[in-house]
């Protein structure tokens, strides 16, 4: 696959970050002022593995909202994009808030090498789909883990996704997407965003990637991680369909005339040997 989709990529990621740290979507206000921007599912999924003493790397960091979120619970956290703009808020964003023990790196989660360890990888919603190269983005995992340190990711369903028309405006859920086990890769145009989709871009174009849960297992294990646990949930973490109705804790779920309940999330977790 040519590099060239990620420059795409990050002119897209670089100019949404000038906008997402003043949406509601991320609660930079209410992170602040001392709340945790993680899912109670992603705390509650790690908190046997992270205390006061874990060092915790998160690769795809954003504006790094999440990795802040972790500095406060652990040692220390690093942070990692490959967007220079989504790198500098979140040091910007460390600074407000007084974190100290939390770095950010500009870096490629396809061809990292920080050439230490820590005790857990940390990777949430929005990982699989901008990446080409699975086995890459597990071989990464496996070198920056120690022996017996926790990989953690949580995204998209990939069973969800052919029910999600991408080229609609306003997908209806059950409007048919693309196929499961699309191997060409998605090169979409589209206004707006996750987490403002009123706001208007230069930078529209992106290139993303269809995987399938078996993928995405297969290319952990042949990294050599163990896998713990593959759990389904039926909410998403952004709007994917129209009409989604979101909770308290950020969770998005398909309204209540959809007679059915279908996994939108997943979450895993898996061992470095
Ligand atoms: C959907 S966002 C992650 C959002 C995050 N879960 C959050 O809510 O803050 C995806 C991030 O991955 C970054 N990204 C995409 N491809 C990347 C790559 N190959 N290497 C490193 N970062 C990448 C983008 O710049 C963007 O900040």
């Amino acid at each position: 696959m040519d590099d060239d989709y990620r420059a795409t990529n990050r002119a897209n990621w670089n100019e949404r970050v000038s906008v997402h740290p003043d949406t509601d979507y991320y609660d930079v206000e209410g992170f602040l002022a001392g709340d945790s921007s993680l899912y109670p599912m992603e705390r509650e999924e790690l908190a046997d593995v992270v205390d006061d003493d874990t060092t915790l790397l998160h690769p795809m960091c954003h504006f790094g909202l999440d990795t802040l979120s972790w500095a406060r619970e652990c040692e220390e956290a690093v942070g990692v994009d490959f967007s220079p703009s989504a790198v500098e808020k979140a040091r910007d964003l460390a600074t407000d808030a007084g974190i100290e023990n939390a770095t950010f790196v500009e870096g490629d989660v396809l061809d990292l090498d920080l050439d230490r360890e820590f005790d857990v990888v940390f990777n949430t919603f929005g990982v699989v789909g901008w990446l080409d190269d699975l086995d890459a983005l597990a071989e990464t995992v496996a070198d920056h883990l120690r022996p017996g340190g926790t990989y953690y990711l949580a995204d998209v369903h990939p069973f969800a996704e052919p029910f999600h028309d991408v080229d609609a405006d306003g997908c209806q859920f059950g409007d048919w997407g693309f196929s499961y086990f699309r191997d060409d890769p998605l090169h979409l145009d589209a206004d707006g965003s996750y987490a403002d989709p009123d706001q208007s871009f230069e930078h529209t174009e992106t290139v993303q990637f269809v995987h399938t849960m078996g993928e995405i297992v297969t290319a952990l294990c042949d990294a050599g991680l163990d896998v713990e646990f593959l759990h389904d949930h039926p909410w998403a973490d952004f709007p994917m369909y129209d009409r989604m109705e979101r909770d308290d804790h950020g969770r998005w779920w398909l309204p209540d005339d959809v007679p059915v309940e279908l996994p939108l999330t997943f979450s895993l977790r898996a061992t470095k040997g």
